[in-house]
Order: structure tokens, then C-alpha cells, then sequence
């Protein structure tokens, strides 16, 4: 008799959706935080502050609803080519992954030095009112961006290699 595997090859759609959703967040936010130091001290400055500050506060339930999602979806086995070894690497840089997505968020409320309102409409109050606590909180901002930008690079050098090495399969469980 003839067996069926009834492994998931892929994501299911709303891990899909989180992903992309939470992809394009991040890399237009990253792209456009250092793009703001040109536009220091013209009137586009503001506008595109707040803008990436509003993106970045959706982004954190978002980010949260996927990170508590990851245990509750239907898994997706990697391909048997990946050893045991490599299996557990990868899911230990999604970790860190995870992990310096979360410092970013969460230092980037903590540095405000003022209140500001979320797409222009909805008042959000700095959390914290002491100068230098906001100065630390913006470097750990600045060093996390620089970490997450570089694991990032890393995430898709793995994609290409995978797109050129013959191994579709791997990128398509997200696509
Ligand atoms: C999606 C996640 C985020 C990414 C990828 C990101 C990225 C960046 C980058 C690359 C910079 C420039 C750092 C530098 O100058 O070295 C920056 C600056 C900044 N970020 Fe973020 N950020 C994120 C989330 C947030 C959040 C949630 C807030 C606060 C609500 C925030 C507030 C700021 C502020 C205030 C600055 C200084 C420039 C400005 O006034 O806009 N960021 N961010």
C-alpha cells in the first residue's frame, strides 16, 4: 500500500503573512532610520521620524503575535539533507534572531526623548523622562540596528545560496 506524507511543505498562511508583513517593516524602518541623518534639520525630518516610529510601535504586537504563533503552527520539517546539527543552528540564529527584533523595539520606545503621536493621530507618551537613560537606550537602539542589519544580510546570503545551490525547497516553506 502506498503512504502519503502529510507533512506541511510550507508555512501556513498566516505565518507567511507575518513574516513579509513584519520583513517589509523592518527593512523600510532600517533603510529609512539612517536615511534620517540626511534629512537632519530639513522640514522632512519630522515627518518621516514619525512615520518610522509609528511603523515600528505596530510593528511590536505584531512581532509579539508572531513569536507567541510559532508554538501553536503547524510545523514544517526542514528537508532531510539538513543534518541534525544544522537544524539546530538555524533555529538557534532564528532565535537571536527573534531576540534582537525585540532589543530594537523595545529600546527604540525607551530612548524617546519626547512624546510623539502615531501616524499623526494617536498621542503615545514617551515612557521614559531621564535624559541620560534615553541616551543609554539609544545606543543599545543603535548597536542592535547594527546587529539586526547584519543577521539580516545573513538571512538572505542564506536564501541566494539556497536559490543557487539547487535547494528551492527551503525558500519556498516561506513564499
Ligand atoms: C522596526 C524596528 C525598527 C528598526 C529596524 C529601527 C531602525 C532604526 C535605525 C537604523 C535608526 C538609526 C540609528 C543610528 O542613527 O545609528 C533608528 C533611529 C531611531 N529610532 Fe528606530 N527602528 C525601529 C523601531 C523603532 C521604534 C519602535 C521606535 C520608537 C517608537 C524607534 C525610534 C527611533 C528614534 C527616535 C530614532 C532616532 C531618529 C529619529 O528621531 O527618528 N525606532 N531606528
Amino acid at each position: 500500500m502506498q503512504t502519503y506524507s502529510t507533512a506541511a511543505i510550507r508555512y501556513d498562511l498566516f505565518s507567511r503573512v507575518l513574516h513579509w508583513l513584519v520583513a517589509g517593516i523592518i527593512i523600510y524602518a532600517m533603510c529609512m532610520g539612517y536615511i534620517l541623518h540626511a534629512l537632519e534639520g530639513t522640514r522632512w525630518f519630522n515627518i518621516f521620524s514619525v512615520f518610522n516610529m509609528s511603523l515600528g510601535t505596530i510593528a511590536t504586537p505584531i512581532m509579539l503575535v508572531r513569536f507567541t504563533w510559532r508554538f501553536f503552527r503547524p510545523s514544517v520539517p526542514y528537508p532531510a539533507s539538513f543534518s541534525p546539527r544544522k537544524k539546530q543552528l538555524v533555529v538557534f540564529i532564528h532565535e537571536i534572531f527573534y531576540l534582537t527584533i525585540l532589543v530594537v523595539l523595545v529600546s527604540g520606545f525607551l530612548m524617546l526623548e519626547k512624546d510623539y503621536h502615531l501616524f499623526g493621530l494617536l498621542h503615545i507618551s514617551q515612557p521614559i523622562n531621564v535624559s541620560e537613560i534615553n541616551a543609554f537606550f539609544f545606543q543599545v537602539h543603535r548597536y542592535s540596528c547594527i546587529l539586526l542589519g547584519a543577521i539580516l544580510l545573513g538571512h538572505v546570503a542564506a536564501v541566494i545560496k539556497y536559490m543557487l545551490g539547487g535547494q528551492r525547497d527551503v525558500v519556498k516553506r516561506m513564499l
